[in-house]
C-alpha cells in the first residue's frame, strides 16, 4: 500500500507546493489538514479545494475554534500568561490543538507521517513534532522546508511549473500566524531591530494615535472564564471576538518585542492581541480583589513557569499538566464584573464588584466606621523587622561599621 502523510495545511504558497513536493521526494500520497483556530481570510472550503487542486488526495477541514477557545485560550487566561512579560503565546497555543487534529485525522486516514510547514530555526516546528510525539508517539515527522529543501524560490517556481491554482506573484515580505487569540508578525524590515514598524503590519488593530471616542466595556466572569460582556450572555469565543473588534478599534494590544526562541535565537516579533490583551487585563484586575494575596504571589510565579513550558512546546508535559490544576484552584472565586475604558491604545480598569472579594471596605476606609485596630501594627513592626534587626546587629559587630 502507498505510504499515506497527513499534512498541516494553511493555503498558503509553501503549504500548497509542500503537498506535489513530498508526493515526489517520498512517493507517499499526501492528505492535507486545515484547522480552523478563528484565524479568518479564506473561507475553509476554498482552502480545501485549493489543497484537491494542488494533488492532495483527500482534503480534511476541522473547525476547532470553540475547542481553540474554550481549552486553549481559556486556560492562557486563567494564567494571565505572558512570555517574557510581553507575549500571550498566540502561535504557542494554537500548535497543540492542530497536532490534536493532525494525529486523528492520521488515524482516520491511515497515515504514518506527520508533515508541516515550519523552517528549521523556529518555535513551531518544536511544538509540532514534540506534540505529535507525545499523542502519537508511532507517528513519523516531515517539514519540507527543513528536511527536503523547499525554498520560497523553489516552491514559486515549483507552483508555476505545474501550474498550482495558487497566486506566487503577490509578494508579502512578512511570515504571518494568525488566530483568534491574536496575530504574529515576522522577518523582513523588522529583522532591524531598530526598524519601527510600517502601519500596513497591523490587521487586528487600528492606529492608537486616532481613536475613536473613547469605549467603556463590562466584562463579567464566573470562575476566571468571561461569561458576558456589557450584561450579554457570551461563549469565550464571542467574547475574544468581541473584544478583538473594540479593543482592536481603539488600538489595544500592539506588542514589539525581541524574544528568546528555544532554539537560542533572539528573534523581532510583532503581535497584535486586541481581545487577548484586553482580557487578561480584566481577569488580573478580577484576581486582584478575589484572590488572597500569598496565594496571588504564587500564582504570579506559577503562570510564568506556565507561559514558559507552553512556549517551549511542552503543552502535553507533566509539569503543565500539574500547574494547570493549581491555576484551576485558584480561579474558584474569581467571579464578578470589571468595567474598563479602551482608549487610545490602552484598557484601563476604572471599576470591578464581586459577591467573592476580599476587598474589606471596612478595613480600608479612612473614613468613620473604620474597624482596623491600628495599635496592633507597631508589635507587628516590631517582630518583622526582627531578623534583619538581628543580621545587621551582627555585621557591625563582625564588620566593626
Ligand atoms: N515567535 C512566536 C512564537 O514562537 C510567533 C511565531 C509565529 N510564526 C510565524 N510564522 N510568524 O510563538
Amino acid at each position: 500500500m502507498t505510504e499515506r502523510i497527513v499534512l498541516a495545511y494553511s493555503g498558503g504558497l509553501d503549504t500548497s507546493v509542500a503537498i506535489g513536493w513530498i508526493g515526489e521526494a517520498t512517493g507517499a500520497e499526501v492528505i492535507a489538514v486545515a484547522v480552523d483556530v478563528g484565524q479568518g481570510g479564506e473561507s475553509l472550503e476554498t482552502i480545501r479545494q485549493r489543497a484537491l487542486g494542488c494533488g492532495a488526495v483527500e482534503a480534511y477541514v476541522a473547525d476547532a475554534s470553540d475547542e481553540f477557545a474554550n481549552e486553549y485560550c481559556v486556560p492562557t487566561l486563567k494564567a494571565n500568561a505572558l512570555y517574557q512579560g510581553h507575549y500571550p503565546l498566540v502561535s504557542a497555543i494554537s500548535r497543540p490543538v492542530i497536532v490534536k487534529h493532525l494525529v486523528k485525522a492520521a488515524r482516520e486516514f491511515g497515515a504514518t507521517t506527520v508533515a508541516h510547514g515550519c523552517t528549521g530555526k523556529g518555535n513551531d516546528q518544536v511544538r509540532f513534532e514534540v506534540g505529535i510525539q507525545t499523542l502519537g508517539p508511532d507517528l513519523k515527522c516531515i517539514a519540507p522546508v527543513r528536511d527536503l529543501a523547499l525554498t520560497r524560490d523553489k516552491a514559486i517556481a515549483f507552483a508555476e511549473e505545474k501550474g498550482l491554482p495558487i497566486e506566487t506573484t503577490k509578494k508579502n515580505p512578512y511570515s504571518i500566524d494568525q488566530n483568534v487569540w491574536g496575530r504574529a508578525v515576522e522577518t523582513g524590515y523588522l529583522e532591524d531591530i531598530w526598524n519601527a514598524p510600517t502601519k500596513d503590519i497591523y490587521d487586528y488593530t487600528a492606529t492608537p494615535e486616532f481613536p475613536p471616542a473613547p469605549d467603556e466595556v463590562t466584562i463579567s466572569f464566573e470562575a476566571g472564564v468571561p461569561v458576558a460582556i456589557d450584561g450579554v450572555k457570551v461563549t469565550p469565543l464571542q467574547a475574544i471576538k468581541e473584544l478583538n473588534r473594540r479593543a482592536g478599534a481603539q488600538g489595544v494590544g500592539r506588542i514589539d518585542v525581541v524574544e528568546d526562541r528555544l532554539v537560542g535565537i533572539k528573534s523581532r516579533e510583532i503581535y497584535e492581541a486586541p481581545g487577548a490583551m484586553a482580557l487578561i487585563t480584566a481577569h488580573k484586575h478580577l484576581e486582584d480583589i478575589t484572590i488572597e494575596r500569598e496565594q496571588a504571589r504564587f500564582k504570579a510565579t506559577v503562570g510564568q513557569r506556565w507561559a514558559e513550558l507552553v512556549y517551549d512546546g511542552q503543552w502535553f508535559s507533566p509539569l503543565k499538566r500539574s500547574l494547570d490544576a493549581f491555576i484551576e484552584d485558584t480561579q474558584k472565586y474569581v467571579s464578578g464584573d470589571i468595567r474598563m475604558v479602551l482608549h487610545g491604545g490602552q484598557a484601563i480598569v476604572n471599576g470591578r464588584r464581586s459577591e467573592t472579594s476580599l476587598y474589606d471596605f471596612d478595613l480600608a476606609t479612612y473614613d468613620t466606621g473604620d474597624t482596623f485596630d491600628q495599635s496592633m501594627a507597631r508589635g507587628f513592626i516590631e517582630l518583622w523587622g526582627m531578623s534583619a534587626k538581628v543580621a545587621s546587629g551582627r555585621d557591625i559587630r563582625v564588620e566593626g561599621k
